[in-house]
């Protein structure tokens, strides 16, 4: 330490800060070599008779062989969710519902390690985040949702909630897990069955969740869950559910809307973002730059509403820059499974050519990076954490969604820049706020487009609260009484005014 604390430029490496390995043992993950389809509760060959491996993301090794479904599989995914949905689901008592509901979550708690070994290994994200962050969460969502199972018409009076029907469902990689929880429990608790279709790098927890399921006794055909890329999403897409909820990318969600145009089908989605994390020259610094780490380096940057884009008021620039730096250099970036990284590999090839292209595009646009040194593992999918100073608002690092550990600074002078600057992205998910004083944080919080909005922290979740955008970042809430009423009809009725 004191050899640190005598360096003049403070931006290197405490090379005396070594850690011994801590890793998690992923003995208690049995993996199957090849998975089925799960379709009224068992699983099932794909008719389509194809198969894909999918991958450890920190090694590139094969972890076992994945279902391509095709559109066979797909409508007989739907028919069983069908089936189920008319044959006792829609019509069981709510407490029922909520019985299962409730059944899985404790599920999910008991098995919480298993899931989050497996987590890491299948996505790349370190199991301190899996183990902390996706299986509490997940757990919190069924249960949460179980509580509303049997209060629909409190929820909603004098609005007669139905169910919609079957939903189909169709999730990223970056919370696997934590989006099927967040897509399946609202939907069954309004009482739909449901077909789920996972991302295609990430498909194992889901189909360890059909485990969960048997055990829970949930009815067959309840939930139906069908792998492979996004040929299979299209083909649910296409197919005969009342619903589409989708998380992904703003591309494909524009192309899932216009082939659900004038079909009835209702539509839910949770598109990308460019967050602006803002930091004020009255905040807690320290405070600050922790948030600042946890905003864009959270899950590799793998996040819809990561605080990509940071703002920073001009009078704090240097030492903020300079305090955020040193913080850079002490982020272990390695193994997934080591219960000390803070930083794991990127989920795939394609995303980590996404990254490298984007980064190419700032450095020669004129932005200058910085990276702490890091020895990055020779084999799977890396991306050391980066900076960007002098970026330029028209930069593509500043306009895109780079969904990697990759941050874009600039400046601001005063509130009125920075809710301008903040604002300037066809994307409106999420924002931060870092300032000492309350009467700002509403200021801001009333003028800043975005659906989420952190004052003094960021990534913050719980099950209570709605999650959604505006702009190119999608419509419908997911979370909250909100979460519900994309997954109900309501049949409002006028003359049952008083006492219902
Ligand atoms: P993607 O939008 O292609 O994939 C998300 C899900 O949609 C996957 O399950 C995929 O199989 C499915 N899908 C793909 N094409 C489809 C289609 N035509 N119809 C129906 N379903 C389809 O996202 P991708 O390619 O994995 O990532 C590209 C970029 O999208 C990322 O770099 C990131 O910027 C953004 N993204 C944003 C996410 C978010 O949480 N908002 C999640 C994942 C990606
Ligand atoms: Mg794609």
């Amino acid at each position: 330490m004191a050899e640190l604390e005598q360096r003049g430029d403070r931006t290197p490496i405490p090379a005396a800060w070594e850690y011994a390995s801590a890793p998690e043992s992923r003995e208690i993950v049995k993996l199957e070599e090849r998975y089925g389809l799960f379709i009224g509760g068992e699983f099932v060959e794909p008719r389509s008779g194809e198969h894909y491996k999918t991958l450890d993301p920190s090694s590139e090794g094969p972890l076992a062989e994945i279902p391509q479904a095709g559109p066979d599989d797909v409508a007989l995914a739907v028919r069983a969710a069908r089936g189920a949905f008319s044959d006792g689901w829609s019509a069981a008592s709510p407490a029922e519902r909520a019985k299962y509901l409730f059944r899985i979550a404790r599920i999910l708690q008991e098995r919480s390690r298993e899931f989050a070994v497996l987590e890491s290994l299948n996505g790349g994200k370190p199991i301190r985040e899996s183990r902390d962050v996706d299986l509490p969460l997940a757990a919190a969502h069924f249960f949460y949702y179980a509580g509303w199972a049997d209060k629909l018409e409190y929820a909603f009076p004098h609005r007669r909630p139905q169910p919609l029907g079957v939903a189909g469902q169709i999730i990223p990689w970056n919370f696997p897990l934590l989006m099927l929880a967040w897509k399946i429990a609202p939907a069954l608790a309004a009482g739909n069955t449901v077909v789920l279709k996972p991302a295609e790098t990430t498909p194992l927890s889901a189909l360890l969740f059909c485990d969960v399921l048997r055990q829970a006794e949930l009815p067959p055909g309840v939930v139906n869950i069908v792998t492979g890329d996004g040929a299979t999403g299209a083909a649910l897409v296409k197919s005969e559910v009342d619903k589409i909820a989708f998380t992904g990318s703003t591309e494909v969600g524009k192309a899932i809307q216009r082939e659900l145009a004038g079909t009835g089908k209702k539509l839910t989605l949770e598109l990308g973002g460019k967050a602006a994390n803002i930091i004020f020259d009255d905040c807690a610094l320290d405070q600050a730059v922790e948030g600042i780490v946890n905003g864009i380096y959270f899950n590799q940057g793998h996040v819809c509403c990561a605080g990509s884009r940071l703002l920073v008021q001009e009078s704090i620039y240097e030492p903020l820059l300079e305090k955020l730096k040193r913080r850079l250099t002490t982020l272990r970036v390695g193994d997934p499974l080591d219960k000390n990284t803070d930083v794991g590999a990127i989920n795939s090839r394609q995303q980590l050519d996404k990254i490298e292209e984007l980064v190419a595009a700032g450095e020669e646009e004129g932005a200058e990076i910085y990276q702490p040194p890091c020895r990055l593992p020779e084999k799977g999918y890396w991306f050391a954490p980066t900076v960007f100073t002098n970026v330029a608002q028209s930069y593509r690092i500043a306009q895109e969604e780079i969904f990697g550990p990759v941050l874009s600074v600039l400046t601001f002078r005063t509130p009125d820049e920075a809710v301008e600057k903040a604002n300037n992205t066809p994307y409106g998910l999420s924002a931060g706020v870092w300032t000492e004083k309350g009467s700002r944080i509403l200021w801001m919080a009333q003028r800043l487009q975005a659906g989420v909005i952190w004052a003094n922290t960021y990534n913050r979740f719980d099950p209570a609260s709605p999650f959604g955008g505006y702009k190119e970042s999608g419509f419908g809430r997911e979370g909250g009484l909100h979460g519900l009423e994309p997954y109900l009809d309501f049949r409002e009725d006028s003359t049952d005014v008083i006492g219902g």
